[in-house]
């Protein structure tokens, strides 16, 4: 496989992140969305924090397809939380375990490092998910507090880990 190629999304990618990210809320306790999230949706998602905002929405290339994403978003809306940030990767349910993540976050976390408005990243992970958990780990993430069955999808409760890295 090619090294991925990390860039900045544009509208035009919103359908295959639209697609990556809809395979997740429909199969998997991965996200509490439990929905599709529209295109309308994306898109307003990607005007407003990307377009209009502080926050990153990058890609990942392999052979000329979006093999995964990665997007910063505001970690609570309330402004004494402006300079935290929570972060999402996905990577295509067939490419995961080849760098494909590690590629995202590596270059979200140094453009959020150059950003002296942002002190602490947090990942927030629905549990069971060792997967992401030990890759939140390689990446410098630790632990930092576990909600128990806060949420309820498929017919049972899950418990959600904290995790939180330095700017
Ligand atoms: C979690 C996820 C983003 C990791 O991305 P990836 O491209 O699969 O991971 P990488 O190949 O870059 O691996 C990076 C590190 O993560 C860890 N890791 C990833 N997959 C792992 C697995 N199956 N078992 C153990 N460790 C794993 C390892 O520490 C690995 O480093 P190493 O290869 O040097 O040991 C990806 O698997 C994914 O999208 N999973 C489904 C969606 C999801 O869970 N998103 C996170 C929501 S919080």
């Amino acid at each position: 496989m090619d090294a991925p190629l990390v860039r900045a999304a544009t509208t035009a990618d919103l359908p295959a992140v639209a697609a990556i990210y809809t395979h997740y809320v429909l199969r998997t306790t991965i996200t509490f969305n439990t929905e599709v999230r529209t295109p309308r949706a994306w898109q307003d998602r990607f005007d407003e924090h990307v377009v209009g905002g502080r926050y990153h929405l990058l890609v990942a290339e392999v052979e000329g397809a979006v093999a995964g994403y990665v997007e910063s978003q505001p970690f609570r809306p309330k402004p004494a939380y402006a300079r935290s940030v929570e972060l999402s990767v996905y990577v295509a349910p067939d490419g995961t375990g080849r760098g494909v993540g590690s590629a995202l976050y590596t270059a979200l976390l140094e453009h959020l490092a150059a950003d002296a408005s942002f002190h602490r990243a947090y990942a927030v992970v629905a549990l069971p998910n060792d997967d992401s958990v030990a890759f939140h780990e390689r990446h410098g993430f630790e632990l930092c507090g576990t909600l128990t069955e806060v949420g309820y999808k498929f017919g049972r409760y899950l418990d959600v880990a904290y995790f939180e890295r330095a700017l």
